[in-house]
């Protein structure tokens, strides 16, 4: 008998494919991710899950689950949504998919940062409204990219993607993590520094650090108050990492420049949100991995982390690989 797998969201095809040759499926057609409750009858009775990084797989989610579940796949990175402790007590493999969407996750992050610097997304609401009246010698200014200081916060893949995308614009680049990376230090020329002088030093912050408690709300008043006066602070990583009451405060009183999120605490924002009445902020909705290319790949790589649980083979991207040992045991 195949196996039975709930897929929480329409995902590209070729994801699909796999899956189908392999299990049957169920696909969540709707817009929205299936609410809570739903999502625990849809999976309760199933081999399988692939989810995606808006399903909230906690600890309860995990304990309503049948004995017959035998593997957990998301379709991203990161894993914060889930309660990877929780499925580990249980003996449930997680699969995410790292590597494939490092490339596009910094050149959109490359994009953010150039379009805040050179206020590309301000410009163009300027002559969509009809304001474009001459070429202005002091209209639109902003600092150089070229030169300038780069501070990168989780020097991982996608933050030396970063710096490797900076180097071709000449910058000078720091970075801080909770272990020092040599090898990329010397490949990307970048300089390891405590998280205060990166942060008084860099005209942009760029953060690719993942959610954990230790970087729930890392960008706090203090340490936002530590950046440049005129510095750009650009997140593509999980929107708690910044306070975004802190970050309101510190966009309106000017004391940093501008900020570029894609993503935003709670997502999505709320249209009320104070942060959404500033002109010096960009908001894209979480789309930093959205090319076609990618989301193909990561699809495929969720596909195949299914499967190989459903065949109760080794995940090839398990994010908690301890539950073979618990299994061999
Ligand atoms: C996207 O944010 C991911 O974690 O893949």
């Amino acid at each position: 008998m195949k196996s039975r797998v709930f897929v929480t969201r329409v995902i590209p095809e070729k994801g699909l494919e796999m899956l189908r040759q392999h299990a049957d499926i169920e696909v969540w057609q709707e817009p929205l991710p299936p609410p809570y409750q739903i999502l625990i009858e849809k999976t309760r009775g199933r081999d399988g899950l692939l989810c995606l990084l808006t399903d909230r797989i906690d600890a309860g989610f995990i304990a309503a689950l049948g004995p017959q579940v035998k593997v957990i796949s998301q379709m991203a990175v990161g894993v914060d949504n889930i309660d990877v402790a929780a499925a580990t007590a249980r003996g449930i493999p997680v699969g995410n998919t790292p590597g494939v969407l490092t490339d596009t996750t910094a050149d959109f992050a490359w994009a953010l940062l150039m379009a805040a610097a050179r206020r590309v997304v301000e410009g163009d609401r300027f002559t969509r409204s009809g304001r474009w009246k001459t070429w202005g010698p002091i209209d639109f200014l902003g600092p150089d990219i070229s030169g300038a200081t780069l501070g990168i916060i989780g020097f991982g893949r996608i933050g030396q993607g970063m710096a490797k995308r900076a180097r071709g614009f000449d910058m000078r680049i720091l970075y801080f993590d909770r272990t020092r990376k040599p090898e990329a230090e010397r490949e990307y020329g970048a300089t390891f520094t405590g998280l205060d002088d990166l942060l008084r030093e860099s005209d942009f912050v760029s953060l690719h650090t993942d959610l954990s408690p230790k970087t729930y709300h890392l960008m706090n008043d203090v340490r936002l108050g530590k950046m440049k006066q005129g510095g750009i602070l650009i997140n593509t990583a999980r929107g708690p990492v910044v306070d975004p009451a802190a970050l309101y405060r510190a966009l309106s009183s000017r004391s940093i420049a501008c900020a570029a999120l894609d993503v935003t605490e709670p997502e999505p924002i709320d249209r009320n949100d104070p942060l959404l009445s500033l002109d010096n902020i960009i908001i894209t909705p979480h789309i930093a991995s959205a090319s076609h290319q990618t989301r193909t790949r990561m699809a495929t790589m969720a596909a195949a982390n299914l499967i190989a649980g459903l065949k109760g083979e080794p995940l090839p991207n398990c994010v908690n690989p301890q539950v073979y040992s618990m299994i061999a045991k």
